[in-house]
């Protein structure tokens, strides 16, 4: 029996029954349908609209339903269910008879699929914020393998200053932990219960919705029934979280893609991860990281979709809203996907850090650090700039690093250079230049580590908390 047809006196055309219908993607939602299906029960019970006799009944369907999806998947190929919401109906009715029809009183699919989306962000969180930890562990037992091993850090793609392995390691944490706390803040938002909210102007029943609201596990009931039926936003930052994510992930493996190439040599790629060339036998491909790059455009997508299908919606619930439960779902599995791939990937791959090292201490990426020294010694920092880039030149002509060039050869640049000069210039002694905080010497990138590690410790811990 359908939900609504009393009204009707013609069926539905057939293409559109089928067309219309959000069973072959909903019915994911079962569970989190079922859960709150047994709390509108219960709420029944205790409004008196439900005797308790009728609420077993009820409950132990709802369980039945539970226990039959686990155990025989075609259970759930039902080509008449026109949502989950339909078919648990539907299933309750076959399991209890007319009983089951009672379920419904008082309640509306749009307060329905509101709370079962919520349901579903929520635990996405969840696990997406577990999966992070995991993928932030990775970074950190990287960053203190690579101890004192420096690299060379870019900007505009060209060498700029050494770095430690270990500190662009930690720029990375940095951007996860933030994607991770991103999430946790979305969830307090996504963390309101619906049910009660009714079609859009409440429910018409007495129903106790602080106590629905916490046999879901949610914070409290939302406050405005328009809205909570109406509104997709908990949906729209979820994925607009991912997306971050997503982002921060396809510069990590546009990062690791170009550091594998030959040019640069830093990464050599684990062949667990690689594929190779049908017609070129030599290649090893970097497949995982290209395509952590290409889903990046996907969640994208996903979150513009959901942008667009809200945007001059009128209030309150339209059908629209069922299209954000493909992109949500989509954007959702892609990263939950992601997540455990890349570690395993980066738990693995291998640094050249000789080679990375060695490329640290050439190429002039000592020249800030040169011209560091002249302003120590009084010199205008403008005027050192240009002096250490005549000596640039200089040692270009000559094919050689600027500690190589001959004092006498300095001093005609500029009078201010002495003996110490060139004890300035070695790798050690640049890193530890950068004495600041958030700066790569290597005693504050030994804290920064120690920092790291708490905060993802924390989010572990949240994550035991929030779970068990
Ligand atoms: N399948 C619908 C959706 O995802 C459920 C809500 C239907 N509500 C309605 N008034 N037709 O949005």
């Amino acid at each position: 029996m359908k939900m609504w047809s009393g009204r009707f006196r013609q069926p539905l055309d057939r293409e559109f029954e089928k067309w219309q219908r959000s069973f072959p993607y909903d019915r994911r939602l079962l569970p989190f349908e079922l859960a709150a299906s047994q709390a509108h029960g219960r709420a029944l019970e205790r409004a008196g609209v439900l005797t308790q006799a009728e609420l077993a009944a009820i409950v132990g369907g709802l369980d039945a339903i539970g226990q039959n999806a686990e155990s025989n998947p075609e259970f759930l190929d039902d080509p008449e269910a026109e949502d989950v919401h339909h078919f648990v109906e539907k299933q309750l009715a076959i399991l209890i008879g007319d009983t089951g029809y009672k379920l419904h009183t008082g309640r509306s699919r749009n307060e329905q699929i509101a709370t079962d989306l919520r349901l579903f962000v929520r635990a996405g969180i969840d696990t997406l914020r577990n999966l992070l930890g995991g993928w932030i562990e990775a970074f950190l037992i990287r960053a203190e393998r690579a101890g004192s091993a420096a690299m060379p850090a870019y900007t505009h793609l060209q060498p700029a200053e050494p770095v430690l392995i270990a500190h662009w390691l930690l720029s990375y944490v940095e951007m996860f932990l933030r994607d991770a706390d991103r999430l946790a803040d979305c969830r307090k938002r996504v963390n309101l219960c619906p049910l009660g909210s009714g079609a859009v102007a409440g429910a018409t029943l007495t129903l106790n919705r602080q106590v629905m609201s916490v046999e879901l596990g949610f914070d409290g009931p939302t406050a405005n029934s328009i809205d909570a039926t109406a509104d997709r936003d908990f949906a729209v930052e979820f994925v607009n979280g991912l997306s971050q994510l997503a982002l921060h992930l396809s510069r990590w493996a546009e990062e690791m893609i170009l550091f594998s190439t030959p040019a640069y040599g830093f990464v050599e790629l684990p062949e667990a991860y690689s594929t190779g060339s049908s017609a070129m036998p030599q290649k090893k491909n970097p497949d995982l990281l290209e395509l952590v790059r290409g889903k990046a455009a996907r969640v994208v997508g996903c979150a513009t979709t959901l942008q667009t299908l809200v945007k001059g919606l009128p209030l309150a619930y339209n059908k629209d809203l069922q299209e954000t439960q493909e992109p949500l779902f989509d954007a959702a599995d892609t990263m939950i996907n992601i997540l455990p791939l890349v570690t395993g990937f980066m738990q693995i791959v291998e640094f050249n850090e000789a080679k990375m090292n060695q490329a640290a201490g050439s190429g002039f990426m000592n020249a800030w650090a040169a011209a560091a020294y002249l302003v120590d010694r009084g010199v205008p920092s403008r005027l050192a700039h240009e002096t250490i880039g005549k000596a640039v030149q200089l040692a270009t002509e000559r094919g050689c690093d600027l500690q190589k060039l001959a004092l006498a050869d300095l001093q005609a640049l500029h009078p201010s250079f002495d003996a110490a000069f060139h004890s300035r210039l070695g790798l050690p002694e640049v890193l530890a230049l950068h004495d600041v905080a958030g700066g790569t010497a290597p005693r504050h990138v030994k804290r920064a580590l120690q920092n790291a590690r708490e905060r993802a410790a924390s989010l572990r811990a949240h994550e035991q908390l929030a779970t068990g």
